[in-house]
């Protein structure tokens, strides 16, 4: 059986078109989660989409993940800078996760270089683009079967 993995998504990504390119490319997010379903298919995982702008929905969701889904890929945008409510309930999921971002989040303002999920997750891939989301779900799929 194939394992599922759940894509999470937070503030902001909903609106990736409209956002700067020369960070995030010119790729809309119903692409990007066409890509990201591509890439899980061809190495046997099963993504589950989730996106939200409501901070409180991406919290519940995370509590229920635990039954539903084998690991996480999260990219929780802003809120990964500063959210420690989302680090909790990504504790509670207790399931193997990988943090993505698309820009370089290293590179970029001071601000974003502070992740405060990082410690929770067996990988973190920034500065990739689209590319960045193949590596954390093959990274995930070492992760899952061993
Ligand atoms: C982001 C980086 C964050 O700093 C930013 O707030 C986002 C997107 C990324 O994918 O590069 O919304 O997570």
């Amino acid at each position: 059986m194939s394992s599922r993995v759940a894509i999470v998504h937070g503030v902001n990504l909903d609106q990736l078109g409209r956002r700067p390119a020369e960070h995030y490319g010119g790729i809309s997010f119903n692409d990007l989660e066409r890509r990201i379903d591509a890439f899980a298919r061809e190495i046997d995982l099963e993504p589950r989409f989730f996106q939200t702008n409501d901070e409180s929905e991406l919290i519940g969701h995370l509590h229920r993940l635990g039954d539903m889904v084998d690991g996480i890929i999260i990219n929780p945008g802003a809120w990964t800078h500063y959210s420690w409510a989302i680090r909790d309930a990504l504790e509670i999921a207790a399931l193997p996760a990988i943090e993505v971002h698309l820009s370089d989040v290293e590179n970029r303002e001071e601000w974003r270089r502070v992740s405060v999920i990082r410690d929770l997750c067996v990988a973190t891939v920034a500065g990739r683009g689209v590319d960045g989301y193949r590596d954390a779900l093959q990274l995930m799929k070492r992760e899952l079967d061993g």
